[in-house]
Formats: structure tokens, C-alpha cells, sequence
């Protein structure tokens, strides 16, 4: 392969244009799979998988997805790599580039991620890190406009703690046109990184620290687990985030039609109660859902397929 690779790391690396090839093409990708059809558009592709942490959704629905295009998976963990005897995420990359067609990998530190991709001559897929966790949020912006239809000039609400989940989202607020209001606590707050890209997005995105204010005449609510893969402080987490659960007092101050996301796992009882996750208003399996046919999109789209 000559050129830069294209790598999928952040949503703040696309053009709201690239973006939205994307969720067309998982759009019409889900269709076909609907009807039974499975095209072929990566056929004999090897994608290797690597997880440094637990995953259920991202590693079944990459290996999956690469199956229904035809292409093949490897199953990876960086415990069971000479990763975990310090060979250099440099060197592992430019080792991988000469096996297989593309890597996707879960790892805490982003910078990691970045080292990966920089020295990586086959695109890198990022299937999250502390910093971002874009495959997630481009299911979740299918899973809305399929419901809601376009994203652009729609009110979402972040409830919780400040995490990766969250920061894709405030990227995409930005690119797509949303308004996302953010209540977080302010000793789980964002770091400075996020801090600068919330700022970045200008009126698109504002924080605050009181739910029932992020909620009001909100299209959508959302909140992520209290403690993220890489937390230490579980115990602490839960008595400061506890007024931030999502329960059906809080959603009835939303919108009268607001969707409910959760990207999966649920800590019920703690971030949402089992009446609002299992509630009419919440969509969060089809989220699950479609994390399958967006990722086919971008596995098209890392391999330069754009449209069908
Ligand atoms: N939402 C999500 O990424 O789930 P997994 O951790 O199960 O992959
Ligand atoms: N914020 C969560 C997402 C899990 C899919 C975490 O990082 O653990």
C-alpha cells in the first residue's frame, strides 16, 4: 500500500461529508442484509483484532461484519502478544502490516493508538480508547436518524461522567449540526483535552452540571457506565455521580418523544434504572444493532469502498 493509510481514530479526522457517506452506506448495507443479501466488498481481507481490554459488542460485530463482506478475522489480546513483553506498538505494527489488510484495536491510551497507526502501513480502525470511542457514536447517530430522522438542530442530552463515549459525541455534535448539552459532575468532569474540543465546538456544545438543565426538551438522553474501563475509583464514583442516574423522573423532563441510549453494558441501578433501559423510549439494542452495520461502513471506507 502506498500513501497514508485510512486509518479510522477520531471523528474529528472527517469531513461531516465523509461521515455522512458512512452512515449512508451502513444505512443501505443494513437494507441489504435485511433482504438476505451479503455483498462481497471485502472478500479474502484479513482483519486483525486486538483488545487490551473486555469487550462483548465490538469484538463479536467487527468479526461478524467481516464475515458478512467476505473478509476473515484474527482474534487478538495484547496479553497474548509479545506486546506484553514490551516489544514496542511501533514495531507490532509494522510487523502486522506485512500479515494482514487492516488492524482494529481497543486500548486505553490514545497516544498508544496513535503510535499504532503512525507506524502502520494498513489502515487502523480505533475500537476505543480513554479518549474516544468513534465506532459507538456513529451507531448511535444511525440509531437516532432512523428513529428521529437528520441529527442537525437536534437537542441531545449527556448525563453522568465524562468519558470517551461522551467525547465522540461532542465531536459529532459539532460535524453534524447537533446541540449536545453535557452535565457531568464537576470532580468527574472533562480533562483539559476534551475541555479544548467542547470549546472548539463552540455553541454546538455547552456543560453544565445540573441533569434536570441538559435534559429539558431534550430528543435524546444519554448515559454511559460511572466507571469506565482503566477507573480506579469505583467506590467514589458511585456516591458523586449517584444524582445523575437516569431514571423516569429525569426522563419525563426530557422531550415527550426522547429516545433513551446507553452503548451497552448497562450498570443497572446505577447509571439508569431498569424501567428507563427496558422503557419504550429506550433504543438501545437496535444501538447495539447497528454498531454491526456501521462498522461494515467503515471497514468499506478504510478500504477506499465508499458507495455500493
Ligand atoms: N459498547 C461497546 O463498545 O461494548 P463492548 O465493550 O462490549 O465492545
Ligand atoms: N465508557 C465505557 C465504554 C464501554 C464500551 C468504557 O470506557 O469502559
Amino acid at each position: 500500500m502506498t500513501g497514508t493509510p485510512r486509518h479510522f481514530l477520531n471523528l474529528l479526522d472527517f469531513t461531516p461529508e465523509q461521515l455522512r457517506g458512512m452512515l449512508s452506506l451502513a444505512s443501505e448495507l443494513k437494507e441489504l442484509l435485511k433482504k438476505g443479501e451479503r455483498p462481497l466488498l471485502l472478500k479474502d481481507k484479513v482483519l486483525a483484532m486486538i483488545f487490551e481490554r473486555q469487550s462483548t459488542r465490538t469484538r463479536v460485530s467487527f468479526d461478524v461484519g467481516m464475515r458478512q463482506l467476505g473478509g476473515q478475522t484474527l482474534m487478538l489480546t495484547g496479553q497474548e502478544m509479545q506486546l506484553s513483553r514490551e516489544e514496542t506498538l511501533s514495531d507490532t505494527a509494522r510487523v502486522m502490516s506485512r500479515y494482514v489488510d487492516a488492524i482494529m484495536i481497543r486500548i486505553l491510551s490514545h497516544d498508544d493508538l496513535l503510535e499504532l497507526a503512525g507506524a502502520s502501513s494498513v489502515p487502523v480502525i480505533n475500537g476505543l480508547t480513554r479518549r474516544a470511542h468513534p465506532c459507538q457514536v456513529m451507531a448511535d447517530v444511525m440509531t437516532f436518524e432512523e428513529n428521529r430522522g437528520s441529527i442537525e438542530g437536534a437537542k441531545i442530552a449527556w448525563v453522568g461522567d465524562s468519558n470517551n463515549v461522551m467525547a465522540s459525541w461532542v465531536h459529532a455534535a459539532k460535524l453534524l449540526g447537533a446541540r449536545l448539552d453535557i452535565a457531568v459532575p464537576e470532580e468527574y468532569g472533562p480533562d483539559q483535552g476534551m475541555l479544548a474540543d467542547i470549546r472548539a465546538a463552540g455553541s454546538a456544545v455547552r456543560l453544565m452540571e445540573d441533569p434536570h438543565e441538559a435534559v429539558k426538551d431534550a430528543d435524546l438522553v444519554i448515559t454511559d457506565t460511572w466507571v469506565s474501563m482503566g477507573d480506579t475509583d469505583e467506590v467514589e464514583r458511585r456516591r458523586i455521580l449517584k444524582p445523575y442516574r437516569v431514571n423516569p423522573n429525569l426522563m419525563a423532563e426530557a422531550g415527550k418523544d426522547a429516545l433513551f441510549m446507553h452503548c451497552l453494558p448497562a450498570h443497572r441501578g446505577d447509571e439508569v434504572t431498569d424501567e428507563v433501559i427496558d422503557g419504550p423510549q429506550s433504543v438501545v439494542f437496535d444501538e447495539a444493532e447497528n454498531r454491526l452495520h456501521a462498522q461494515k461502513a467503515i471497514l468499506c471506507w478504510v478500504f477506499g469502498i465508499e458507495t455500493l
